[in-house]
């Protein structure tokens, strides 16, 4: 498979988590598709709820899936969002999802694809969606307590 397809592959995996998006709310439905460095791929959708702050983003639900079945190295992802099921544009993560991305990749190499449709895509590296982040790294200076 060459690296086109492999993004392409992706891109379709985010589509096919973005089927499931629970979006009864904002009608914008979100998918992703996390690569881990072990060549596992994890899906996730975005899951809204009445009160709306619960709500999960695709993307944290997809690290959260990976990490709680014990994967943490990760090397890109791929990202899908549209309302109301319209043509789209691409669908940036949002601050928080970014801050979630930063505990558990290299924000130099990971890399955030944004993606319109399988052909249609941008990839970012995740420093450039988050400079001058506050990651894990930043903890190790503090005084243990
Ligand atoms: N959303 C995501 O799932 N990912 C993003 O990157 C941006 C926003 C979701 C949250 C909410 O369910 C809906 O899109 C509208 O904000």
């Amino acid at each position: 498979m060459t690296r086109e397809e492999h993004i392409r592959h992706l891109i379709e995996l985010a589509y096919d988590a973005q089927s499931r998006s629970y979006c009864p709310y904002s009608h914008f439905a979100t998918g992703a598709a996390l690569e881990a460095e072990n060549g596992q791929i994890f899906q996730g959708c975005n899951i809204e709820n009445a009160a709306y702050s619960p709500t999960n983003c695709a993307e944290r639900t997809a690290f959260f899936k990976a990490v709680s079945e014990g994967v943490r190295g990760f090397v890109r992802i791929a990202v899908v969002g549209n309302y109301q099921g319209k043509p789209g544009d691409f669908c940036a993560p949002c601050g928080v999802c970014r801050q979630v991305m930063a505990e558990f990749c290299d924000v130099e190499s990971f890399e955030v694809i944004l993606a319109r449709s399988p052909e249609e895509y941008r990839i970012l590296r995740l420093k450039e969606l988050l400079p001058e982040h506050f990651g894990p790294e930043d903890m190790k200076l503090a005084e243990p307590v």
